[in-house]
């Protein structure tokens, strides 16, 4: 994956989890990396931790349900690293409830980050690849939730299916000219986004949170909770000249849990 060295990269949502994790794998590829999170402490604090070990990093605040702000980070990042060629448009959050409980602001909230997060970071990574003639590649941060629903997720799943309906179409779109859209589809990932969860599944079911992770384990073939990193390699494959000939696809990696 030589031919991500010196690329210039933007990551969402990367001031923890999976999106930190892809970060830091890009730095370690030579990439020079834009690390954008709602929370702007901890975008700096991966941003630094990725230059303390002789990586290339730059912070900024980014709400990617923010047109204006998403337009504006890319043309930051540009005038630090050069033009971005590489876009993981990771940033989601998730909320836990009864599909008959759930209220608009629940619906809202997920499809906001979730769906329309990827739209917007999505228009501005390609106008942005336009205007500066680069023929780059996106990643979005779908789910094991975009091929199959799940209780208690149905506003999150549809926020998810959403993704993939939108990276295939927007693949469709941009196939010719050079620009790649791809997805991947993590399963259960050791993150602050899982600590979340297993609580409110564990009110929900009346499980122990500890019951629930395990639980996550059982359900997993490859007998473990996913890393952050299991994701991050697989996003950096994505994006790196292997899979040239790959676009439109929601990689799955799950460690099995899913197989279509
Ligand atoms: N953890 C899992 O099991 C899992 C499984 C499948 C998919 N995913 C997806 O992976 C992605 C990352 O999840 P994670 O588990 O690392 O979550 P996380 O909560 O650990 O990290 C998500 C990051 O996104 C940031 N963020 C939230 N809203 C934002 C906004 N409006 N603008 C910019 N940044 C924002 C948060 O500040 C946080 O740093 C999400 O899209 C999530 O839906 C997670």
């Amino acid at each position: 994956m030589d031919d991500i060295a010196a690329k210039s990269v933007l990551v969402t949502g990367s001031a923890n989890g999976i999106g930190r994790a892809s970060a830091l794998a890009f730095a370690r590829h030579g990439a020079r990396v834009a690390v954008t999170d709602l929370d702007e402490t901890g975008a700096a604090a991966v941003a630094a931790e990725i230059v303390r070990s002789g990586g290339k990093a730059c912070a900024h605040r980014l709400d990617v349900t923010d047109a204006a702000s998403t337009k504006a980070v890319f043309e930051a990042a540009a005038r630090a690293h050069g033009p971005v060629a590489i876009v993981h448009a990771n940033a989601g959050v998730s909320s836990m409830k009864a599909a008959v409980d759930l209220t608009e602001t629940d619906w809202d909230f997920n499809f906001d980050v979730n769906a329309k997060g990827v739209f917007l970071t999505n228009t501005a990574a390609v106008r942005h690849f336009r205007t500066h003639g680069v023929k780059g590649t996106i990643v979005n941060t779908a789910s094991l939730a975009a091929k199959r629903g799940a209780p208690f997720l149905a506003h999150y799943a549809a926020s998810k299916f959403a993704v993939l309906g939108w990276t295939q179409s927007l693949a469709l779109e941009v196939a010719g000219e050079g620009i790649r859209v791809n997805a991947v589809c993590p399963g259960f990932v050791a993150t602050p986004m899982q600590d979340r969860e297993v609580v409110w599944e564990a009110e929900l079911t009346g499980l122990t949170p500890d019951a629930v992770r395990r639980s996550y384990v059982a359900m997993t073939p490859l007998g473990r909770l996913e890393t952050p990193e299991d994701v991050a390699d697989v996003v950096v494959f994505l994006a790196s000249d292997g899979a040239r000939f790959m676009t439109g696809q929601g990689v799955n990696v799950t460690g099995g849990v899913f197989m279509q």
